[in-house]
């Protein structure tokens, strides 16, 4: 037997599917969900305390011991670190980079010596890194000075690197413009035929940058955004003077 509706259960149903499809505009302007509840987007901080009396007197070292801690429990890239350099009109930019090795005079990512970031440093060596570890809900904030490191230390990276880093490497004017992705992986093929076989050589305008440090930020997210902030300062002569920042 065949049931009819009625206009208003029409209706009731159309409402109810309505309900899940995303409204005119929502399929015009995709972003509105998440516009809308960035601001909702929010927990609790609950590391554990970090007291003066407990961190490394050298900040280096007190780093050592948290990027162990991260290395163990983040998955992907803890070495990923935010560069922020400055452009001879005093205008900031940032971009991730690698760290790749740390030790007593700072921390080292290896890059393209012409690229716009390496443009900045010649101008002004002054530099900030900073780490952001979520699952730990730590934050380490770096100041300090760049400088190349020796073409000897260089050469050693590049060596390790894959075969493909090498020749993208070589390929790739860094910061550059391209006029399509084919220029670029045409670069990769001319390299890949002229060195076919052979060792691939590191390019003088790549390399390592040394950043030394001169002040050093360790930050711990706490319970009800009483987060813990502990700096060092050098100070003449070497010394490091340690402080606790208000949140
Ligand atoms: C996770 C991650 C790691 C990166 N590591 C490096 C790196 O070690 N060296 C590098 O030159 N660029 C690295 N990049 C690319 C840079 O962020 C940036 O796009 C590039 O260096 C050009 O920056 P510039 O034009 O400001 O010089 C990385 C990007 C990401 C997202």
């Amino acid at each position: 037997m065949l049931h009819t509706f009625t206009i208003r259960q029409i209706q009731q149903v159309i409402r109810f599917i309505k309900r899940w499809l995303p409204a005119k505009d929502e399929v015009r302007k995709p972003m509105k969900f998440a516009r809308q509840s960035v601001a909702m987007i929010r927990r609790e901080y609950q590391g554990m305390p970090l007291e003066e009396k407990n961190v490394s007197p050298n900040p280096l070292q007190q780093f050592e011991i948290w990027f162990e801690e991260a290395a163990r429990i983040i998955k992907d890239d803890p070495n990923a670190m935010m560069l922020s350099t400055v452009d001879p009109d005093g205008r900031p930019a940032s971009r991730t980079v690698l760290m790749k090795g740390f030790d007593d005079y700072g921390l080292t990512f290896y890059t393209n010596f012409e690229s716009r970031k390496s443009v900045h440093i010649s101008a002004n060596p002054a530099v900030a890194l900073t780490f952001y570890w979520p699952d730990l809900v730590r934050q380490v904030c770096i100041e300090g000075v760049a400088e190349k490191i020796p073409d000897a230390q260089s050469d050693a990276y590049f060596k390790s690197r894959p075969v493909s880093s090498r020749i993208s490497a070589l390929a790739s004017p860094q910061s550059r413009e391209l006029s399509s992705r084919a220029e670029l992986e045409k670069r990769v093929k001319q390299i890949q035929n002229e060195y076919e076989g052979d060792e691939i050589p590191r390019p003088s305008f790549w390399g390592g940058f040394l950043v030394k440090p001169h002040r050093f930020e360790f930050w711990q997210g706490r319970v009800n955004r009483l987060h813990d902030r502990i700096c060092y300062v050098k100070k003449e002569g070497g010394y490091w003077k340690i402080s606790r920042l208000a949140p």
